[in-house]
């Protein structure tokens, strides 16, 4: 594919505000003598400024115009840097034990000074680029305002797309604001002359460092997602979740939807799920066309920030204002608002490019398309065996252009929360749905979630990761002071939401999905929300309260008592080694674990001995 390459596009932009926040000034003059860019910029957050930075990094050969998507990019990225390194993230607390057994913890003037030496003319040959930016809507008092400078073009206009960016930010800081001080860079200076790559980066050495005393973040070396744009995982959830503890709020993994009822009613839903469950599909679901008049509406697909308001109910924004999604596996079936929300003004990542100037991804059609350049930039060898898109292939887009966008999703007040659900990916053992017995259960369900293990990366095939509420790589602190802190914020208020479990993954004996998933989801969801009103039935089983067969709409899906039954069966054997691994979990984190664990642990095992050893809803109208 020809592209016009200019790989030393100097900057042409010139800033069009002075700051007068004179802490802001000052820690940026610091930098600037530290990093020695060549130029200094100041982001407006203008559509001018974006289209520029685009045809920027269209001249350095970075960005491939897409001819068949309006104002759309495709990039490659160094086959180094294609995804979170959770092994090179650090949460440099004072202490290493409020870091706690999950996080990676270096003391924080060791850090200072391995990166201090390590970033010394980092930004040579490169421009600085300050972007102050608001996570959530502008003025909302949920919100919270960071200023992230960086040497990446691609970090800014991912930045324009995920964020609130520019100088209405600055005017908001006024002349002393807070602010939280993110330094992002991709570790490559350039002596004079040099050429630059495509991407930019640090092939061997990445740190992507959180001191969540000082509220600041440094990232070097990597240009990718969240190791990159320091307002999503860094800031709104290892950061913010720091801030929300000791603030009283939730900073969370979660996406928010409003599932709207054929009477117009709508309650809003908050959901947790481990990476790579699917979670931009459900929080842009089309409901079953024979669930009529039932609706889903998206506020967020990843983060949520929840607050008690004057009422003691819960209150949540997404602090995000685009989708950082994985193109993978996304097409017209699996999510047919994603792909409308990506059919412009939307960046690829990693994904293939078309010779008539699309993208194209694994899973987004049956055959692959002729003559496509992979994710290497290369002409794709269909006898190679490799994927055309990398696996962690991601779209950039903005919410505003998801047909099912809420029109809360920016409401500075946030929506009302109704339920919580997690949810983890489980081939046995969990079922369907259930209800904890109560918000301390739910906090206990959520604690010891786990995902089986799809990608060899993290371990063995199969096994079960634990991955607390989601936040495992997430939580800026000790797991076991986040778990204390959610019991406590439920003492707090007086009618807390009700906690479900969900399992879309489970499987049969010879390994095919029990669920449909997808769009069916929406009848666990529609029990879920007239439960909390009353308006559905359920029982109490071992673990939670269960829905009977009827008590699920299957109008329009054929499934049976039968397979309902297996889906939501609990098997003793099954749970005892559930729980055994519980302990497991629970031992790693001893030392600040919240006791009520044991006890819930106890009276989970004790509930289960007294129950039968397939413990089924349906006995009565199983005829086997
Ligand atoms: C994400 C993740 O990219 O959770 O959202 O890994
Ligand atoms: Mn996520």
């Amino acid at each position: 594919m020809k592209q016009p390459q200019n790989m030393n596009a100097t900057a042409t932009l010139k800033s069009s505000y002075t700051c007068t926040h004179s802490g802001l000034n000052d820690w940026v003059n610091q930098l600037k003598s530290l990093y020695q860019p060549d130029e200094v910029y100041w982001c407006d957050g203008s559509k001018q400024e974006y289209d520029q930075m685009c045809d920027m990094l269209v001249d350095k050969g970075t960005f491939i115009r897409l001819k068949k998507r309006p104002n759309s990019f495709a990039c490659f990225s160094d086959p180094s840097d294609v995804a979170r390194v959770e092994d090179r993230t650090y949460i440099c607390s004072n202490t290493k034990e409020d870091a706690g057994p999950t996080n990676n913890w270096v003391d924080p003037d060791e850090m200072k000074a391995t990166l201090q030496k390590l970033m010394a003319g980092c930004m040579k040959g490169r421009t600085m680029y300050v972007i102050p930016y608001c996570m959530g809507p502008l003025g909302s008092p949920i919100s919270q305002i960071g200023v992230e400078i960086t040497d990446s073009e691609y970090v800014v206009v991912n930045m324009h797309i995920m964020t609130r960016v520019g100088k209405k930010v600055v005017d908001l800081l006024g002349s002393n604001g807070e602010f939280v001080k993110c330094v992002h860079t991709v570790g490559a200076p350039l002596a004079a002359g040099q050429a630059d790559v495509k991407w930019p980066c640090n092939p061997t050495v990445k740190y992507i460092v959180h001191y969540p005393e000082e509220r600041s973040i440094v990232s070097y070396g990597s240009g990718y997602g969240g190791n990159a744009l320091l307002g999503k995982k860094c800031f709104a959830l290892r950061i913010a979740s720091v801030m929300a503890r000791d603030e009283g709020w939730l900073a969370e993994h979660m996406l928010i939807l409003g599932v709207q009822n054929p009477e117009g009613e709508k309650t809003y839903v908050a959901a947790a799920f481990p990476s790579a469950c699917g979670k931009t599909n459900f929080a842009m679901l089309i409901p079953p066309k024979e669930l009529n008049g039932w609706k889903i509406t998206t506020v967020g697909d990843d983060i949520a920030w929840i607050k008690p308001g004057k009422d003691g109910k819960l209150y949540a924004i997404n602090p995000e204002a685009g989708y950082f999604g994985v193109a993978p596996g996304t097409n017209v079936k699996s999510n047919p608002n994603a792909m409308k929300t990506v059919e412009s003004n939307t960046i690829f990542t990693n994904v293939g490019v078309t010779p008539d100037g699309d993208v194209w991804w694994e899973g987004m059609t049956k055959e692959v398309p002729k003559d496509i350049i992979d994710w290497h930039g290369k002409n794709w060898d269909p006898a190679s065996g490799k994927p055309v898109a990398h696996p962690n292939a991601r779209f950039t887009a903005p919410a505003s252009q998801n047909p099912v966008l809420d029109p809360d999703w920016e409401n500075p007040n946030g929506v009302l929360i109704g339920a919580i659900i997690f949810g983890g990916r489980r081939s046995t053992t969990i079922p369907l749905v259930y209800q904890a017995h109560n918000w301390n259960f739910g906090v206990y369900l959520a604690a010891t979630m786990g995902s089986e293990m799809t990608a060899a990366a993290f371990g063995e095939l199969g096994k079960v990761r634990r991955d607390p509420f989601a936040m495992l790589p997430f939580c800026g602190y000790h797991m076991g002071d986040y778990f204390n802190h959610w019991l406590q914020f439920g003492r707090n208020i007086p009618n807390p939401p009700r906690i479900f479990g969900v399992n879309w993954f489970r499987k049969d004996e010879s390994g095919n999905f029990l669920w449909p998933g997808f769009g069916d989801n929406m009848r666990v969801l529609k029990w879920i929300v007239e439960k909390i009103k009353g308006k559905s039935n359920a029982v109490e089983g071992p673990i939670g309260w269960m829905p009977h067969y009827s008590d699920l709409d299957w109008t329009g899906l054929s499934f049976s008592v039968q397979q309902f039954d297996e889906i939501m069966s609990i098997e003793r054997e099954q749970w005892k080694t559930e729980l055994l691994s519980h302990a497991e979990l629970f031992e790693r984190m001893y030392d600040r674990l919240p006791k009520e664990f044991i006890f819930m642990r106890e009276l989970l095992l004790s509930s289960l001995w007294r129950s039968p050893k397939k413990w089924s809803l349906e006995p009565e109208r199983i005829d086997n």
